[in-house]
């Protein structure tokens, strides 16, 4: 078979090279993009008088049959990629006419045009994915503001807090990518398209007309930066990364949550699997899962800065490198966002172990020490008091709520009775009235902030 590009050759390509050069095996993902990309070219051509008006129909009309064919189209090796492989069905379909429609265009341009659209659409479906699992967030948080569960730093018990709060943290996590994923869409909605190979083209095209055409906000206002741009990727792959990093403390949580030291939360079945030697196991593989496809993420990030690091303008071939590292991306992390929000949703947090777990530990011993300084204790002093209450009540098997008045006052004369209703975790939490903080109606207040943001 002949190829578009073989004029200048006389033998024929090696059948081994051809394979290993060629990009048809991922990028048809680009197909549908690829024929919107050379409908506004197209158009543009036509209206710049560059296509006559019957040139310009034919191949409108051939464009729009291959868009609703797109499922049938067979693509072949040896048409190396998306964009010959489509030039070749256009031609069987129009004939020799097709051939008019890469006047003013390259490879180059077209192929960074077609990411940008694609980045474009994916992108948006991301942000309408993560706005779903903030809404389950909230839902959560809704039913668990009233829920106490101990707060951790290095993972110890240090302070109760209210369940809600706890959910609501990874909420605003969200929020910040989202606000990342919309500020990437600035620089995936500018066009490359008329940048040609590199320089420009000598045919009096309008780049303002077919980046309107294809509802690009601007145009690249350099042709080498147009077709050897990777950054508006590079960037994506760093924020899926941070989702995905956010997704993996969450699961790293509920992994350790689900189990029997825990027993702070179950897992619906639709969401857990067995074990196949074990009859008793219910396994949380899904958060194990997204935790394991945050590595291959990362990988993809680290993959195509690595490829781009050592390229002299304009376009190399290297750039072919860019696809599937950031297909399986879109793919991973748009699954994982939709399967942690079934996961969530679905899940139930066992209220009465979570709350059983504050009365049962010394998360409490800020609220003594706070006391202390109501009563005018400098609070280093107090510090250093409540540390020698917890000690005497470890060595006595007991916690601070256990310890008899007369105690009390042995550490300090001023303590009274009114000592034991501050130690509760229900005082505890409600007492943290700062703005952020896990007061009961601080949070509700939060969650209102956080209804309002996914509202808009
Ligand atoms: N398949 C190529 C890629 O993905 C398209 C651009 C090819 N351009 C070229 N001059 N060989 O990057």
């Amino acid at each position: 078979m002949t190829k578009l590009w073989g004029g200048r050759f006389t033998e024929q390509a090696s059948a081994q090279a051809e394979q290993f050069g060629a990009s048809i095996g991922f990028d048809q993902k680009l197909a549908s993009v690829d024929l919107r990309g050379s409908l506004a070219h197209a158009r543009m051509l036509y209206e710049q008088g560059i296509l006559a008006k019957e040139e310009w129909e034919q191949i409108e009309q051939g464009l729009n049959k291959l868009t609703e064919t797109l499922d049938t189209h067979v693509y072949t090796i040896q048409d190396e990629d998306i964009h010959m492989n489509l030039e070749r069905l256009l031609t069987e379909e129009i004939g020799p006419v097709a051939g008019k429609l890469h006047t003013a265009r390259s490879r180059n341009d077209q192929v960074a045009t077609d990411l940008h659209l694609w980045m474009e659409e994916h992108i948006n479906a991301l942000i309408e994915a993560i706005e779903g699992l903030q809404s389950v967030m909230t839902v959560q948080a809704e039913t668990h503001v009233e829920t106490i569960m101990p707060g951790y730093t290095h993972l110890q018990r240090a302070q109760p807090i209210s369940l809600a709060h706890h959910l609501l943290a990874y909420f605003w996590m969200l929020e910040r990518d989202k606000e990342r994923l919309k500020d990437n869409l600035k620089r995936v909605r500018v066009s490359p398209l008329g940048a040609g190979a590199l320089a420009g083209t000598t045919f009096p095209i309008d780049r303002f007309r077919s980046a309107e055409l294809l509802g690009f906000e601007a145009v690249y206002p350099n042709s080498l930066d147009a077709v050897s741009d990777r950054d508006f990727v590079i960037e994506y792959l760093a924020i899926a990364s941070t989702i995905m990093m956010h997704l993996s403390r969450f699961c790293e949580e509920i992994i350790l949550y689900a189990t029997q030291e825990f027993s702070f939360i179950e897992l619906s079945d639709a969401f857990s699997t067995g074990s196949s030697m074990m009859p008793q196991k219910k396994n949380p593989d899904f958060a194990e899962l997204i935790r394991g496809k945050t590595g291959r993420v990362y990988g993809n990030l680290m993959g195509l800065l690595t490829t781009m690091k050592g390229l002299p303008l304009a376009y190399n071939k290297d750039m072919q490198e860019d696809k599937e590292g950031v297909f399986d991306t879109a793919d991973t992390v748009l699954q994982s966002v939709q399967i942690f929000t079934g996961m969530l949703e679905s899940a139930r947090f066992k209220t009465e172990a979570l709350e059983k777990a504050t009365t049962q530990d010394f998360s409490n011993a800020t609220e003594l020490a706070d006391y202390l300084v109501t009563k005018g204790v400098p609070f280093r002093n107090a510090h250093e008091i409540v540390g020698k209450a917890v000690l005497h009540c470890v060595g006595q098997g007991c916690y601070l709520k256990d310890l008899p008045l007369s105690t009390y006052q042995s550490f300090h004369p001023d303590i009274t009775e009114e000592v034991y209703d501050l130690l509760t975790p229900e005082q505890a939490v409600a007492r943290r009235a700062s703005y952020g903080g896990t007061g009961f109606d601080a949070v509700r207040t939060q969650l209102s902030e956080a209804k309002a943001k996914i509202a808009n």
